[in-house]
């Protein structure tokens, strides 16, 4: 087991009231799992992503990652612990504008203090990997949306994570587009053993997952592996 959730609440405090982002919420996930999260808008799926690795912090309940309690853990190792051991890839692909390809990808190891030719090294492989050993020196705005988004799939993998956390991964995506970078994820789940969590709306990119989560009002009602 990679990642368990126990009894996981989340309450945002609000001027009508309290809501419970997250209500009661237990999981488990194995390594290797491609675990999808689906339900409606405002069910939870964000916050349950976000608060699994501390970006969001619970109100109560627990989350052990490989064997270790991490909930309780403060920001300054919980930051050590997402550069080291976790890939976030997000619907807007948050690249920096002014960077090339192959500067955005060696940017975790550049925050990691990896040193200059290790860079390139471990960034050229996983562009090759990604199909884009001859876009590197391109800008994000010279790319298109499917080839930015493997851009950064390329940098949320670069640093080898254990686990890659994807919100809607291809939300902004035209459905073929969708399917690449879906195929994509499951190239990486497959060949490189990184396990994923990914959050989703579409029913297409629900049946990549190898155990599925459907949230409604911050509760599991399905799950099925
Ligand atoms: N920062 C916040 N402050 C107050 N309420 C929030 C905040 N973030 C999320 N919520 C509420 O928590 C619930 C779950 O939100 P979210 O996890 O973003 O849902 P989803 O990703 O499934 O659309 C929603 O009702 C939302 O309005
Ligand atoms: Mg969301």
């Amino acid at each position: 087991m990679i990642l368990q959730g126990d009894k996981i609440v989340r309450q945002y405090k609000h001027k009508s009231g309290v809501i419970n982002a997250l209500d009661q919420v237990s999981f488990m996930v194995e390594k290797g799992d491609f675990v999808t999260v689906t339900g409606p808008s405002g069910s939870g799926k964000s916050t349950l992503l976000l608060s699994m690795f501390g970006l969001v912090r619970l109100t109560s309940g627990t989350v052990i990652f490989n064997g270790q309690r991490i909930d309780d853990c403060s920001d300054r190792k919980l930051t050590e612990i997402r550069r080291k051991s976790v890939g976030y890839i997000l619907q807007s692909f948050a690249l920096i504008p002014y960077l090339t390809t192959i500067q955005n990808v060696m940017m975790p190891l550049a925050l990691d203090r990896v040193p200059a030719g290790e860079q390139l090294k471990r960034a050229s492989e996983i562009l090759d990997f990604v199909g884009l050993s001859d876009r590197m020196d391109h800008l994000p705005r010279e790319l298109s949306a499917g080839q930015q988004q493997r851009v950064a799939i390329a940098r949320s993998i670069v640093h080898r994570p254990a686990i890659i956390m994807a919100d809607e991964p291809t939300g902004n995506l035209d459905p073929a587009l969708s399917l690449e970078i879906l195929e994509f994820l499951k190239k990486i789940n497959r060949e490189q053993h990184i396990t994923i969590m990914m959050v989703t709306h579409s029913p297409v990119a629900a049946e990549y997952g190898s155990m599925k989560l459907h949230l409604r009002d911050g509760k599991i009602v399905i799950r099925n592996s």
